[in-house]
Order: structure tokens, then sequence, then C-alpha cells
């Protein structure tokens, strides 16, 4: 892992839906490194869900506890660390985890986005009336972003895939 990049953790960013934390789970078993999933871990350091924090606190609370934890976990080694889907849209986020770690972009087919999200109800992002405009609004904004935050970017409909494309990389 450290040859070929000399960095010492895997982050994962990508659109909502996108598979970071099935893969991210996944990449870990296969590296023997430990796996964090970023909104979990502000999920449990928080006490609340992000759904709730969204509610209660606000976005803009989410995104500096978000960004706080970021940092922290950056500091970590030998991690695999799935980020949430908007974190890459601070510039010192991306820089935090690009520090320590290769930042990899799963660059997942929209269709297969959609399908991946299809039940989700944990998102507050995409709670509103028509959330397939909202979903392909949002990526398209976003899309460019997560192309240039990353080292790499990685593209298949197929987990499988995806994580032989990563483990290539790596
Ligand atoms: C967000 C994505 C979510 C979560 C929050 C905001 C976003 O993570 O961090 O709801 O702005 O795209 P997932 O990408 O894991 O759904």
């Amino acid at each position: 892992l450290h040859e070929k990049h000399g960095k010492r953790n895997i982050v994962l960013c990508g659109f909502m839906g996108s598979g970071k934390t099935t893969i991210g789970r996944k990449l870990a078993r296969l590296t023997g490194l430990e796996f964090i999933d970023a909104d979990q871990y502000l999920e449990a350091r928080e006490g609340k869900k992000i759904p709730d924090i969204f509610a209660e606190q606000g976005e803009a609370y989410f995104r500096d506890r978000e960004c706080a934890y970021i940092r922290e976990l950056s500091q970590r080694e030998g991690i695999v660390l799935s980020l949430g889907g908007g974190a890459v849209l601070r510039p010192e986020n991306v820089k935090a985890v690009r520090e320590t770690g290769l930042l990899i972009h799963l660059d997942t087919p929209y269709y297969r986005i959609l399908k991946n999200l299809s039940y989700s109800n944990t998102r507050p992002l995409l709670a509103g009336p028509d959330k397939q405009a909202e979903t392909r609004r949002l990526y398209n904004a976003r899309k460019a972003v997560y192309h240039h935050a990353a080292d790499i970017s990685v593209r298949s409909p197929k987990i499988s895939e995806v994580l032989e494309k990563v483990v290539k990389s790596i």
C-alpha cells in the first residue's frame, strides 16, 4: 500500500449512493486496514442521527462538525475512510484527507446511484417532494468537484469490479 503513493490511508469520496460505505468496508477487509465511515463516526460523536442534526441544528452546523471530524480522522494511520457525499465540497477537507490518504472517487454510473438511493430516507438533502429532480441537480452540480478533488476516479456499476480497480491502483 505504502510503496506506490506513500500514503498511509485510503479515502473514498463520491455522490450519495455511489457505494462508499459498502466498498470501503470490503476494501478494509482486503487490505487489513481499519474501516471508518465518516458519517457514522459523526453520528456516534454527536450522539444524533444526521437527519436530526440537519433538522435541529441545520446544515451549516453539520458541515462544521464534519470538517472537524475529518481533520481529526486524517491524523490516523492505516484506515480506510468513507466520506459523506458533500465532504469534498470544502477544499480544506480535501486538503486534510490528501495529506495522509490517497483520495479515490467512486464514479459510479448514475443509474446505479439511483438504484442504490431508491429506498433511502436517511438523506436530508434528498427529502424534498421531487427526489429524482433534486438528485439529478445535485449530481450535475457536484460531478466535476469529485473529479477535481480525487487522486483517481474509478468507474463501474459492479462492486467487484470497483474493488478490483481500486486494489490495482493502491
Ligand atoms: C451528504 C451526504 C450524506 C451525509 C449528509 C450530506 C451530501 O452522506 O453526509 O446527508 O451532502 O451529499 P452519504 O454520501 O454517505 O449519503
